[in-house]
């Protein structure tokens, strides 16, 4: 089976059981829920960028379809397109469920994100949120978003961070200690140092644990009658290496095709040990929540296991 059969299936066989553990309260799944932040960030990045809510959005590797329907709530015209049947058909079934102006604005399709059969220039924005990881290449993908966006158009790429694993002190820190490459993620590291425009993000991480603090109580009530006992995995674990990035790295990849401009937010802080999330992942992942007003300074993409990029076409 080819890697690409292989996420098809894989995304195909567990649409229902991966969008549950990306997508719903921690107090449910024990997962982070990164998706509701990197839909958050992506459409965050796309209007800010972008100076408005209306235009054609194309998400790339749509999965259930959370993101472009989002978007249209916001006023985008939107289409997905993911390479797994089974993530289109929840995306279909969320769209039958709209409203017939927004369900006019919102369509899904069964494609390759290199094959979409969609127009050169005819998106305004292009957001691309898990997906990277599964490629087997970025010119190729960077090339297609290049060829669909038209000039002035904003991309919004998500990637697992390679500055990570300078601090995971796990098996990724080890591979990249062999190999000779810790020193370079080292010296990236040593360019986001914080400045003084960190101290009102502090404040609002305060602001954050307060408010969190309840929500933490529970969770570790919960996780404390589990025995610590690893929380069973709600969808089957992807058995494949998935590609890894540093900002730089992706930087450097989306300058040669014509991207400008980037700009990083940090996803899925661990500022604990990951070690932790395995003795008490419910508490682990809603401290964790609790630090994403920090996402924006620089010095978050050393603890977050992914980060987010914003580019200009
Ligand atoms: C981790 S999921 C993310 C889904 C969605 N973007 C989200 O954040 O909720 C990755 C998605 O990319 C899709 N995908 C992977 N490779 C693809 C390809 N070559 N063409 C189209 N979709 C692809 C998978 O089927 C899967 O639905």
């Amino acid at each position: 089976m080819t890697s690409r059969e292989y996420v098809r299936r894989y995304f195909s066989d567990s649409a229902r059981q991966w969008l549950a553990r990306a997508y719903d309260d921690v107090e449910e799944t024990a997962a982070y829920p990164v998706g509701a932040q990197r839909t958050r960030l992506a459409l965050e990045g796309v209007v800010d960028r972008l100076g408005t809510a209306q235009g054609h959005l194309v998400d790339l590797g749509c999965g259930g379809g959370n993101l472009a329907l989002h978007a249209v709530d916001l006023g985008f015209r939107a289409t997905g397109v993911d390479l797994a049947e089974g993530m289109i058909a929840e995306a279909e079934a969320r769209r039958a469920a709209l409203v017939p102006d927004a369900r006019d604005r919102v369509s899904f399709r069964v494609a390759d994100v290199l094959e979409t059969g969609l127009r050169t220039g005819s998106a305004d924005a292009v957001t691309a949120i898990g997906l990277v990881e599964y490629l087997a290449a970025d010119e190729p993908f960077l090339a297609e978003t290049a060829r669909l966006l038209r000039g002035g158009g904003v991309l919004v790429v998500s990637c697992r961070n390679r500055l990570f694993n300078a601090t995971s002190g796990n098996d990724y820190t080890r591979e990249e200690i062999e190999t000779g490459s810790a020193t370079g993620l080292l010296e990236e590291l040593a360019t986001l140092r914080p400045d003084r425009a960190v101290v009102p993000l502090l404040g609002e991480v305060v602001a954050r644990l307060r408010e969190a603090l309840p929500g933490l109580e529970r969770a570790l009530a919960k996780d404390a009658a589990s025995e610590g006992a690893r929380v069973a995995r709600s969808s089957p674990v992807f058995g494949q290496r998935r590609r890894q990035h540093s900002p730089a790295g992706f930087a450097a990849a989306a300058a040669a095709a014509g991207f400008r401009h980037p700009r990083f937010f940090g996803v899925h802080p661990h500022v604990l040990s990951p070690a932790l999330e395995a003795v008490a992942p419910r508490f682990y992942n809603r401290f964790a929540a609790a630090l994403e007003p920090l996402e924006s300074a620089p010095v978050s993409l050393a603890w977050s296991s992914a980060f987010l990029a914003v580019f200009t076409r």
